[in-house]
């Protein structure tokens, strides 16, 4: 399999914006934008609150909606937290894992990213598993052996048959929301040491069907330059994806 084969994924990451009935207003303003193209997956992860407002606005369209976070318990005593069955019962497709934020705000780990993406593929929901070096590691020179451990640990335990539902998402922590993208090469070439550590964990053809997306300041200028490059098949997009015509340009280049 090569990268035309894989699916591309253009996926917006909403973080912590837009009240429920925004939630609604910006799908309904998407929508008629992005109608019949069908060239790429589109998924919106929203805040919990505004997931089943967003699920109702995208009913019956090509606008697939998605959580921030899931827990790794099914139930529990676990005060303020949200399990895969209850999003999967809303009508949530994904859900992003192990986003730099969370690790870097609320002690995210790669081992509660490896509990919380097998708890998500259990219950039947698409993880999309955060990877990414921060800008030292980037400048000490070991991003590869970063991601690729993360890599590693984040998927310890998963099996090739749940690979089909895996997303990877690379985004280097000094590119998010700071307006400093990483160059198509960086990224091609850090999602490519993403798909050799898959290679090596699961054999060739896991690693070629994977779909790996690259996020990081994509917007509307840079994205076809980045997802014409072999390893990137796709985007996981913060600040662009809250204003409809630069996510209708991300989706077009990956048409
Ligand atoms: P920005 O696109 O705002 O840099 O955010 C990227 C991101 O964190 C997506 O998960």
């Amino acid at each position: 399999m090569n990268k035309a084969k894989r699916e591309v994924v253009i996926a917006g990451n909403w973080k912590m914006n837009k009240t429920p009935s925004e939630a609604k207003a910006l799908i309904e303003e998407l929508k008629p934008m992005v109608e019949g193209k069908n060239g790429c997956k589109i998924v919106l992860c929203v805040p919990y609150v505004d997931i089943s407002a967003a699920v109702e606005a995208a009913k019956g369209t090509n606008i697939r909606i998605g959580a921030e976070n899931v827990h790794f318990a099914e139930s529990g005593a676990y005060t303020g937290e949200i399990s895969a069955k209850m999003l999967l019962e809303c009508g949530v497709e994904y859900v992003i894992i192990g986003h730099s934020e969370r690790r870097q705000y609320f002690g995210e780990t790669d081992e509660t990213v490896n509990l919380r993406t097998k708890a998500a593929l259990a219950a039947g929901l698409k993880p999309i598993v955060c990877v990414g070096e921060v800008k030292e590691e980037r400048i000490s020179g070991i991003t590869d052996e970063i991601v690729s451990m993360q890599t590693k640990l984040d998927l310890a335990g998963i099996s090739a048959e749940d690979m089909k539902n895996v997303i990877i998402a690379y985004e280097p922590v000094w590119a998010i929301g700071t307006g400093l993208t990483a160059t198509p090469e960086q990224a091609d070439e850090t999602c490519g040491v993403i798909r050799a550590t898959l290679a090596k964990l699961y054999g060739n053809e896991v690693a070629e069907a994977t779909v790996i997306q690259y996020g990081g300041s994509m917007n509307a200028k840079n994205a076809a330059e980045l997802l014409a490059k072999t390893n990137v098949d796709g985007g996981l997009i913060g600040g662009a994806s809250l204003k409809p015509a630069d996510f209708t340009v991300i989706v077009d280049a990956a048409q």
